[in-house]
């Protein structure tokens, strides 16, 4: 694949590092301008800074006003809007019985509310200029219950199925709408939480991955592959749809 994104102008949320970064980074090198989002400005900044056509805009995805204008400045300043990336996110470990409302209400807000500010702001701007594609960012959570993380399972679920609802319903304006569900990746987001997963799984996170996923995180990179993909006109045909990247986590019955 070489150059697929020329022209496109792209918004990457939660793009400051982890898989964000790959996406913005590989969509660079596919010719795209990449816009990327972020509440942690210190490492945005360094992040864009280092990527050819790549400019840092902070945005916190909970704040509508903040969404809008990350929207409404990338549309004047590049003359449009081609792609929208909603991959901001985070995670808290903790089982339902014990989980506070105000944990289960701060993930939610930002795994799944901020996906719907993105996407609706995103569509409208690219439906007034003939089209686009919004990738989303979910998990293999949305599928299963898994351990010490309902919030955030509840949250990917809910992003699966507003992603299949405005795919439907932007199909006649041009827009299209997918959803990544990676399996477990090698981030801040798992390796600052490995400690409290192992000791919610009682057992090492070594041996919890040789179980469910073949013994290796996934790369961001392995992500960013799919997401340029998705972009691209080469999936024109793909709308409403989820890509499980998960080395058959989601296939096996044991
Ligand atoms: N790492 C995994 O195993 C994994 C698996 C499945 C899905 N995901 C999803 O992929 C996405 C990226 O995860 P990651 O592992 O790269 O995480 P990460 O923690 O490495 O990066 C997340 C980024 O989102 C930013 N962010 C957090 N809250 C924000 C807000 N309110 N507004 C704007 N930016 C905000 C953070 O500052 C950070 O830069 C998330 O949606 C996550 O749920 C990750």
């Amino acid at each position: 694949m070489s150059s697929i994104l020329e022209t496109k102008i792209a918004i990457v949320t939660g793009a400051a590092r982890g898989i964000g970064l790959a996406i913005a980074e590989a969509y660079a090198e596919q010719g795209a301008t990449v816009v990327l989002a972020d509440i942690d400005a210190v490492a945005g900044e360094a992040a864009a800074a280092g990527i050819e056509r790549g400019e840092f805009v902070a945005c916190d995805v909970t704040d509508e006003a903040q969404v809008e204008a990350l929207v409404a400045g990338t549309v004047e300043r590049h003359g449009g809007l081609d792609v929208m990336v909603g991959n901001a996110g985070i995670a808290t470990v903790s089982p339902i019985v014990s989980m506070s409302y105000e944990d289960w209400r701060r993930v939610l807000a930002v795994d799944l509310d901020g996906v719907f500010l993105c996407t609706k702001h995103a569509a409208g701007a690219m439906a007034a200029s003939g089209g686009g594609s919004i990738v989303n960012i979910a998990s293999i959570k949305a599928f299963g219950g898994a351990p010490a993380t309902g919030s955030y399972g509840a949250a990917k679920a809910g992003v699966v199925s507003l992603t299949k609802t405005v795919a439907m319903e932007m199909r006649d304006h041009g827009v299209r709408a997918n959803a990544i569900c990676p399996g477990w990746v090698e981030t801040d987001m798992v390796n600052d939480r490995k400690a409290e997963l192992e000791a919610v799984l009682g057992l090492s996170f070594d041996d919890y991955i040789g179980h469910v996923q073949g013994g290796r995180l996934g790369t961001p990179a392995e992500i960013a592959t799919l997401a340029v993909f998705l972009a691209s006109d080469r999936s024109r045909f793909s709308s409403g749809s989820t890509y499980n990247v998960d080395m058959g986590a989601t296939a096996s019955l044991v």
